[in-house]
């Protein structure tokens, strides 16, 4: 029986939380999470408006019970007394965890303490992380690896699994209960918000915490969400069970569909197959980096295949511009050096960028400067910690660009975007501060 409906939040689902009781969602099938209603901060960097869930479920089989998950240390008493309500330690079999980051893996080891005989089941890349979990006075805990289509049965319930790395850690995997249709998805379609009321159709309207989430989880991400739905779209979906926030018993292919939208690239299509897009911003105090920044541009737009974009940071918030950044196939920042370092603005973008993936992407700083000119370099210092290819040498220029000087920007210009459509001849480096 399940217990709870669809018209408002039965007196037996609360009576259930309250008491630390299990939540029965499905036959058989468990919540036995806990809440955190009091959480502001998760991670350090990820607000929520109302704390989180930590949810962790319980599936009952003719050959024993299965547990997907467990919760965060603090909250081990409250998940035990859950999975009390429903069944005893000596019936557990199967441990699945999907991701171990600690928020998910805080009770594994007493668990495995009280149920000893039961097999853990994690993905391949886990197995370091499973033994940094455990402490020295712990005992090893046994485990079987599992990929993509393998398989584990409780008898009359069988589970299969999902290789889904990056999704938030490179552990991550899904888990499918077959033929009730209802996948464990960890992380993935998980957000970080606090309901009593549990289920995607009760709960208050969480939609910008769910988008918040995925931008700041998901995002860096991309290439590995596009091959996880390929994997979960093939599936019959009657409800998707993640590690935060609502259960999405209520037409669970809309989150599906919303992952799928938001991991496509909005700027594909408004370039030919065979084009690529180089991105400039730049911040000027005197005018020189702007008049740099333009010869750049100049240069850059006579390269045939290369679509060129021009942003002065002073003209608006960073924010917008991660879209762009993140689609751009070449960046390049130009920046004046003011006491020995970048200006705020492009520090502001910069650091932004971590909710982004920039790996393999090409870079390239420049800038005019008056003693130092330590601007460029840590510019690129910083692209090259972000993984961005930076192989040509940074622009930098003493104070008021000469016409000669002009010139050689539009040329460095030339220079960066044919390396971008692969035409730069071999050896070209221009070094203006140097020439001086
Ligand atoms: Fe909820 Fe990536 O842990």
């Amino acid at each position: 029986m399940c217990r709870t409906g669809n018209a408002g939040v039965s007196t037996t689902l609360s009576d259930d939380l309250s008491a630390r009781r299990a939540v029965q969602f499905a036959p058989d099938v468990y919540w036995v999470g806990a809440l955190d209603p009091t959480l502001r901060t998760f991670d350090i960097i990820l607000k929520t408006a109302n704390g989180t869930t930590y949810n962790a479920y319980l599936i009952r089989g003719d050959d024993g019970v299965a547990i997907v998950d467990t919760v965060k240390l603090e909250f081990a008493d409250e998940f035990f007394d859950r999975i009390e309500s429903v069944a005893r330690y000596d019936e557990i079999k199967v441990i699945v965890l999907n991701h171990l980051e600690p928020d998910h893996s805080g009770a594994l080891p007493e668990l495995m303490r009280r149920a000893p005989q039961a097999q853990l089941f994690i993905s391949t890349r886990a197995t370091s992380m499973l033994k940094a979990l455990l402490k020295p006075k712990d005992q090893p805990l046994p485990y079987t690896t599992v990929g993509t289509g393998d398989c584990v049965s409780i008898g009359n319930r069988t589970l299969r699994f999902l290789h889904t790395p990056f999704l938030h850690w490179p552990d991550t995997q899904c888990t499918y209960l077959e033929g009730d249709g209802i996948l464990f998805s960890g992380d993935v379609f998980g957000c970080h918000y606090c309901d009593f009321r549990l289920f995607n159709d009760l709960v208050g309207d969480f939609r910008f915490s769910f988008d918040y989430y995925y931008a700041h989880i998901m995002r860096p991400f991309k290439q590995w969400v596009i091959e996880a739905l390929a994997l979960i779209e093939p599936l019959k979906l009657n409800m998707i069970a993640p590690t935060h926030g609502p259960i999405l018993r209520d037409r669970p292919r809309r989150y599906v569909a919303h992952y799928r939208e938001l991991s496509m690239s909005t700027l594909a299509g408004r370039l030919d197959d065979d084009e690529r897009s180089l991105a400039i911003f730049y911040m000027s105090s005197y005018g020189n980096t702007a008049r740099m920044a333009e010869a750049v541009y100049e240069g850059a737009d006579a390269i045939p295949g290369v679509r060129v974009s021009l942003y002065d940071l002073e003209g608006g918030e960073t924010d917008p511009f991660v879209d762009l950044i993140e689609e751009a196939d070449a960046l390049a920042f130009g920046s004046p050096t003011i006491n020995g370092d970048a200006v705020k603005p492009v520090w502001d973008l910069l650091s932004s960028l971590t909710v982004v993936s920039l790996k393999g992407k090409l870079g390239a700083a420049f800038g005019s400067y008056g003693w130092s000119g330590e601007a460029v370099p840590m510019i690129e210092d910083r692209m090259r910690g972000l993984k961005m290819r930076v192989p040509l040498q940074g622009l930098r220029l003493k104070l008021i660009p000469t016409e000669e000087e002009i010139v050689e920007c539009e040329e460095w210009g030339r220079a960066l975007a044919s390396e971008l459509v692969g035409a730069r001849a071999a050896g070209r480096v221009v070094e203006l501060a140097d020439l001086g």
